[in-house]
């Protein structure tokens, strides 16, 4: 008797001294030393943007916040780098167009992948947290909301530089004049932005999928499978219509159905 009375003691002042660590850990994390690195960084404003650690709804609500951020930041650099290429293309220095393009194709992909770090959530756990969104989505994101206004000014801007003022088609840089040359490059990078931005959109949709189920509604009570719509939109039509137009062309040719090649 004595030695279990002596054992559970052992384990409650364990348990205790693990609190006290958790709370001088969690006390670290939020207020990091502040050297020349923390200070240029201002890592103590930014590890401040989520909500205190005694506050969390639950555990998973950190990531949540994290994630949001992350994904805010990187929305934030990639505005600011197309509006530099918008200035790059008007003046026509065509290799920092497609350099920047590249680096904004490498930011999509990283936004598309760090979805994932949320599917470590379970569905339930996650109620917990969408109870303190109000009913906010990620339809009123600034960083997402400017990334959908960009494509029509970069749009604009090709057909006045690459396109000469609409006086050569996107199917002259594709077939007749096809030269693989600046015109087909930088609109080559204007379709990989494209696709990724529709990536981006689906992957989301299998995002909501595993969370609260694409049968559900939006805290705005919108069914949330009406984001399909969003998912499909080209923001470059002509760039992905003269692909099919192309193959149509020549299938003319060639036939549309086309003789088998085995026996
Ligand atoms: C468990 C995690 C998530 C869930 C359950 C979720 C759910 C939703 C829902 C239901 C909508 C539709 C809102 C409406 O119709 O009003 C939406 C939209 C959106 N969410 Fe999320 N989301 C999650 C994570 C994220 C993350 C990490 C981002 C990061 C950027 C994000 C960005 C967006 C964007 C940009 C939209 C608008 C999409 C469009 O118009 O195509 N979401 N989300």
């Amino acid at each position: 008797m004595p030695s279990t009375l002596n054992s559970l003691h052992f384990h409650g002042l364990i348990r205790s001294r693990f609190k006290m660590q958790k709370k001088a850990y969690h006390q670290m994390i939020e207020s990091p030393e502040m050297l020349d690195y923390g200070v240029y960084l201002q890592c103590d404003k930014l590890l401040s943007c989520q909500k205190p650690l005694a506050d969390l709804c639950t555990a998973d609500e950190l990531q949540f916040q994290i994630v949001h951020q992350v994904e805010e930041l990187w929305m934030k650099l990639m505005c600011f780098t197309l509006v530099d290429i918008l200035n790059y293309m008007e003046k026509q220095q065509h290799h920092r167009v497609i350099t920047l393009f590249s680096r904004v194709h490498r930011l999509q992909r990283l936004m598309i992948d760090q979805l994932d770090v949320l599917e470590t959530m379970s569905p339930k756990e996650y109620q917990q947290i969408r109870l303190q969104l109000g009913n906010g989505s990620g339809q009123e994101s600034p960083g997402f909301r400017m990334l959908l206004k960009l494509p029509s000014d970069i749009w604009e801007m090709f057909e006045r530089i690459y396109l000469d003022n609409n006086t050569l088609t996107v199917s002259q840089i594709y077939d007749e004049d096809y030269a693989h040359d600046h015109r087909y490059a930088v609109a080559e990078a204007l379709v990989e932005f494209d696709e990724q931005l529709q990536l981006f959109r689906w992957r989301h949709m299998f995002l909501i999928q595993r969370s609260i189920g694409l049968g559900s509604a939006s805290l705005k009570g919108r069914p949330v499978d009406l984001l399909q719509k969003g998912a499909n939109k080209q923001f470059f039509p002509k760039l992905w219509s003269i692909r099919s137009e192309m193959t149509n062309k020549w299938g003319e040719e060639y036939g549309k159905v086309r003789p088998s090649i085995h026996g």
